[in-house]
């Protein structure tokens, strides 16, 4: 199976090392706090409460994610369109309102199972080649340990909590939010404090994950880490990594 699991917690620098290892690879990348995000947006929009388990859990049934390649128009720095009920969803599920409630959500039961369910198939069906790409990058919390357990490369990016909230500052400062650290940090704090904390599925390095610090690292650095390990433990083939050796576009400050 070529299946990449990166696990860790906020801004230690999934998304962005995920994305252009998925584009080196040609794998499809699929980041799954997405799909915990638009859960949580449509909760809220919905005037739910975000403790309430059984109306969260039938929100996360009900709603239609869809989660798709941007189309030209819509070059405005995202990685993917994400819909809820074929509404644009993309910016909304980044807002702090979301991020402040988000881990709640994500701790629900109900919310997982579905969720759960919808991820390993996914990442089954792409991982097997039968998706249409060589292979799969999957990043979450908890990839590695319980959602693709087999997955034959598991990653888990870590840095320390100021410099992921310096990150996450940055990462909203570039798209014109405002940006108060402290607060940033504070919230980064109690997320991960939930994200490790709760009872299922809890953020932990599998026991065959391979840690890397992204602490004083660059995008390409931790890229060229992880490229290199996929070369040892998949099976690529004919399917060799692409542009072994180019440098990327759009190199900025790690996100997520
Ligand atoms: O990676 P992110 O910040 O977009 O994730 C949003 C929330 O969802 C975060 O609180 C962790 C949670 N999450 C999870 O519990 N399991 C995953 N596989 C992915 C995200």
């Amino acid at each position: 199976m070529n299946a990449i699991t990166i696990d860790g917690p906020a801004a230690s620098g999934k998304s962005s090392v995920g994305f252009e290892v998925a584009r080196r690879l040609d794998f499809l990348f699929f980041d799954t706090g997405i799909l915990y995000r638009a859960v949580t947006w449509a909760v809220l929009q919905q005037g739910i409460d975000v403790a309430d388990i059984e109306a969260v859990g039938q929100v996360a049934e009900r709603t239609r994610i869809d989660i798709t390649a941007p189309e030209s128009q819509q070059r405005d720095g995202r990685q993917v369109t994400v819909t809820v009920d074929d509404k644009d969803v993309t910016w909304a599920v980044r807002t702090p309102r979301v991020d402040q409630n988000v881990s709640t959500v994500a701790a629900n039961r109900l919310v997982r199972q579905t969720l759960g369910v919808q991820q390993r198939r996914i990442g089954l069906r792409h991982g097997s080649g039968a998706g249409g790409k060589a292979g799969v990058v999957m990043m979450g919390r908890d990839i590695g340990t319980v959602i693709l357990p087999e997955a034959p490369l598991k990653i888990y990016l870590d840095a320390p909590v100021d410099e992921r909230a310096r990150r996450r500052g940055q990462e909203l400062a570039a798209r014109g939010r405002e940006t108060d650290i402290a607060r940033i940090l504070e919230d980064m704090r109690r997320r991960d404090e939930v994200d490790s904390g709760r009872a299922i599925a809890p953020l932990r390095p599998a026991d065959d994950a391979h840690l890397i610090q992204t602490f004083g690292l660059s995008i390409p650095q931790v890229v060229e880490k992880i490229v290199l390990l996929a070369q040892t433990h998949l099976e690529l083939g004919q399917a060799r990594p692409l542009d072994l050796t180019a440098p990327q576009e759009g190199t900025g400050a790690l996100q997520e």
